[in-house]
This record gives C-alpha cells, sequence and structure tokens, in this order.
C-alpha cells in the first residue's frame, strides 16, 4: 500500500487494521464468524511485564503471551544478538552435515541443563512439531528394535500436545477432535489427575494411585506388547492448569519402566522456570525418554522448539541401520541460527537471576492465590512457581459450574481487559495464570487487585448471582 501523492508507505488507520485483519487473517482457535464479530486487539509493544495496544491502552501481561515470554518484553540483550547473528549469518541449514554455532551450543547447553540421559537435541519450531516429531521417532524407534506392533500412544484427558495432524490427537481438548477425524484409533486417554475434581482429591496418594492404576488398566487393555508410550505434561496448562500432588511424576516413571513402555514428558508450558527449577521433571528427580521443549526455550522472542531424546533411544535408532541410511526427518528451520542464539541468551538470563526472581515471584503469587480463594466465585486456586490458576464455580460446595449461556469466559475476557490486565480466560470458569519471571512484587500485586476487580464486577451482575446455589 503506497500513498499516491508522496510516494510514502501509506499505514492503515487503526480501524482499517482490524477491518483487513477480519478479512484476511486466521487467528488460532478461533470461531471464525466469532472472530469476525470480535474484532482483533492490536497489540503494538511490550515492556516489562506490560503491552500497550495501538490505541496506546496499556496492559499487565498476567500470561507472558501465551505463557511463553518468561523474561518478559524488551529485553534488549536479546535484541542485540538476534540483530548481530542475523547480520552475521541469518540462515544454515543442518542438512547435509551443515551446521551453526548457535545451534551446535544451544544443543550443548539444552543436554547440559537437562535431566541426565536426555543427551540428544532435535530442534523444531515449536512445540507441535516437536511432539509430532517424538511421535515420528517413537514410531521409529519400534520398528528399529523389531517391535512394529508396539504402536499405541496413551496420554491424558485435559491434556494438551500441541495442534499437528498426530499430535492434536494425544491433545484432548474436544475443539482440537471436533471435524479433524481424531484422536486416531492408536490414541487413547486415561483420567486426569485433577484433584479438585477427583473423588479423593484430598488425598495426594490416591489421586497419584489412580493415575496410575488407569494407565495399567489401559496398557493390559491394549496389551502391553502393542503400546509405544505414555505421554503427558508434567502440569496439564491448557487444559485448565491442573496441577497433579508432588510425586505424581516420578510414579508415572515408574509405571511406564514397570510396562516396558516409553515417557514422553512435554515441557513446552513447565519447562524454563515457568514451575520454579528450570524444568518441571527437576522437581521430581525424574528423567523421560523423550522430552519436548518450546516457548520459555526462546521467551517467543523467536520461533524454536526442542525435542530431548534419551541416549539409549539415539543409540538405538544409530545402530538399526547401515550408516548410509538416513533417518528421514528434517525441517528446513531445524536448528535456525537466530533463533538458538536468542535460545542461548534467554538461558544465560534464566541463570543470571530470573529463575531466582521467578522465585520470588512465585511466593507472592501463591500468598494472592490463597487470599482469593475466599472469594464467593472461587472454588478452588492451584499453582506451581508462575503456573496457576483460579477455578470458578457457583456453588462451592457441590463445585457446579456454570451454564454455557452464561459465557463466564467472554465476560471475563472483557472485563479484565476492561481493567488493564491479561489473563487466560478457559470456557470451563477456569481463570490461567502465567506472569514472566522477571514479575516483581507490586507488579503481583496489581495483578490480583485488577483480576479481583474483575471478580467484584462478575458477581455484581444479575443472572451471575442468580446463578449462584
Ligand atoms: C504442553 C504443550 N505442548 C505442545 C504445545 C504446542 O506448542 P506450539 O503452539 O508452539 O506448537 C503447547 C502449546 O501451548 C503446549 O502447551
Amino acid at each position: 500500500m503506497e500513498n499516491v501523492l508522496s510516494g510514502a508507505p501509506a499505514f492503515p488507520s487503526n480501524q482499517s487494521l482490524i477491518d483487513i485483519d477480519r478479512r484476511h487473517l486466521i487467528h488460532p482457535v478461533t470461531s471464525f464468524r466469532g472472530h469476525e464479530a470480535h474484532g482483533a486487539r492490536v497489540l503494538a509493544s511490550g515492556d516489562g511485564m506490560w503491552l500497550t495496544d495501538i490505541d496506546g491502552k496499556r496492559v499487565l501481561d498476567a500470561f507472558a503471551g501465551l505463557w511463553c515470554v518468561n523474561v518478559g518484553y524488551g529485553q534488549e540483550s536479546i535484541v542485540a544478538v538476534a540483530a548481530e547473528q542475523m547480520r552475521r549469518l541469518p540462515y544454515a541449514t543442518g542438512y547435509f552435515h551443515f551446521g551453526s554455532e548457535p545451534a551446535i551450543l544451544l544443543a550443548d547447553k539444552l543436554a547440559a541443563l537437562a535431566p541426565a540421559g536426555l543427551d540428544h537435541v532435535y530442534f523444531t519450531l515449536g512445540g507441535s512439531d516437536a511432539v509430532d516429531s517424538a511421535i515420528r521417532y517413537i514410531t521409529h524407534y519400534f520398528n528399529a528394535i523389531g517391535k512394529p506392533e508396539k504402536k499405541q500412544f496413551i496420554a491424558l484427558e485435559w491434556g494438551y500436545h500441541g495442534s499437528s495432524s498426530n499430535g492434536a490427537g494425544l491433545t484432548a481438548l474436544a475443539n482440537f477432535h471436533r471435524g479433524f477425524d481424531l484422536p486416531r484409533p492408536w490414541q487413547h486417554h486415561i483420567a486426569s489427575p485433577y484433584p479438585y475434581r477427583h473423588p479423593d482429591g484430598q488425598d495426594d496418594c490416591a489421586v497419584v494411585a489412580s493415575t496410575v492404576a488407569a494407565l495399567e488398566a489401559k496398557v493390559a487393555e491394549l496389551g502391553a506388547d502393542n503400546v509405544a508410550a505414555f505421554c503427558c505434561e508434567p502440569i496439564q496448562g491448557s487444559g485448565g492448569v491442573i496441577v497433579p500432588p508432588r510425586g505424581w511424576l516420578k510414579a508415572i516413571r515408574a509405571a511406564c519402566d514397570r510396562l516396558g513402555i516409553l515417557l514422553l514428558v512435554d515441557e513446552v508450558i513447565t519447562g524454563f522456570g515457568r514451575t520454579g527449577p528450570m524444568f518441571a521433571c527437576d522437581d521430581e528427580g525424574v528423567s523421560p525418554d523423550f522430552m519436548t521443549l518450546a516457548k520459555g526455550l526462546t521467551s517467543g522472542y523467536a520461533p524454536m522448539g526442542a525435542l530431548l531424546m534419551a541416549d539409549h533411544v539415539y543409540q538405538t535408532i544409530a545402530d538399526s541401520a547401515p550408516a548410509a541410511l538416513a533417518v528421514g526427518h528434517g525441517f528446513t528451520y531445524s536448528g535456525h541460527p537466530v533463533s538458538a542464539a536468542v535460545g542461548l541468551e534467554v538461558i544465560r538470563l534464566y541463570e543470571n537471576g530470573l529463575l531466582d526472581n521467578g522465585l520470588r515471584a512465585g511466593a507472592r503469587f501463591a500468598h494472592h492465590l490463597a487470599r482469593i480463594r475466599e472469594h464467593p466465585l472461587v472454588g478452588d486456586t492451584r499453582e506451581r512457581g508462575l503456573l496457576g490458576a483460579i477455578e470458578l464455580v457457583s456453588d462451592k460446595r457441590t463445585k457446579a459450574g456454570f451454564g454455557a449461556d452464561l459465557d463466564i469466559a467472554g465476560r471475563l475476557s472483557a472485563l479484565t481487559w476492561e481493567n488493564g490486565v491479561i489473563v487466560r480466560c478457559f470456557a470451563n470458569a477456569v481463570i490461567g495464570f502465567a506472569p514472566a519471571l522477571c514479575c516483581s512484587e507490586s507488579e503481583m500485586d496489581l495483578i490480583f487487585e485488577r483480576v479481583e476487580r474483575s471478580l467484584d464486577q462478575l458477581l455484581d451482575m444479575p443472572d451471575i448471582r442468580r446463578a449462584l446455589g
């Protein structure tokens, strides 16, 4: 688009930008007509915990973009390394034995940071293709060891493992299945370790034991010789921030070993300080056979994900075919040097204070969540580190939710935006939080002041009051 008089580029007005968006841009996971009616909230800039939209409205981002900008916005040192890498070498393929220094150093760094045994790294562009790569390599692995019948995958209800053709079937959220012919016949789900909605939710051991029992029962039903892997998030993010009791992941690791199946831990959200330590697996001393990473890996400053592969799997695949035969899995942008340089700098920031600040902010976060539990609309709060949620109910005693006609998520999304804070409003009346690790105590206080005001305004609505038990 050009200004015909001056020859200078003509920038569209804010309103025409929103109209152009309506006409041409398909947004992820939206109702097409719903988005046309809503219109885009166009973001223009960010600084620390704050975002500014094209109308100049400043809001506190309590969701780190999409649980990814763990270092916060406006980190100049990241901009500098990205610019320098772009200038020096903007692209290097990893095919045909080529490589680049940032990709090699980042693989080395991840292998050093990750749980023991996860020594090998395949870079992707995000989380979905990391999960998809895991499915491909697991399939390849069982063919390589002469167990081609081991192809069934088990995952958790409420789990999210991205949006690739196969990964979306491991995902257990209805929107990702409906109309997409998923899950596939080899994809199965067992009940989620959801303490608030578990019959023995107060008893951590019972919650852990029930997942282990469900996994054992599913493997028995399918036949252990047919099951390839169990796949889970350490804390379920997109299902509504479901936090299993401590010890759950360790019990799952032990069960997978007993059952002779591989364990894929999806740390796309939980990685890089989100739950406190560098990885959620660290908290439980668990080393999975595969681990998927993305989001906090580059803090959203450039697209990148990674699949970490255990040495025993790597060595088996390596020995399974003649050296001249390629393992046919690859992406043009695997190990992109600019993303890798960003990743190295982001990890440097985590190690130079941000992880520690995240722990401090996490304590303040937990304090506010405990306090807000008393609100008449709040049934449950849960968190680990800087990942947490508030679950709203219409009746605290029965834990009943709200009718879909009340559109709690839509109303809360509008109220919180008006009040100057971004949170994730799930359809099942859950409010998700994932503030950046740079969050200060006063910013955390402000987040909760604004969320609480939004809850009070929701409670003041006559039809919401009538819905309360
Ligand atoms: C646990 C988990 N796995 C995979 C993905 C997919 O990642 P991406 O959106 O980068 O493809 C996500 C995204 O939210 C996720 O939360």
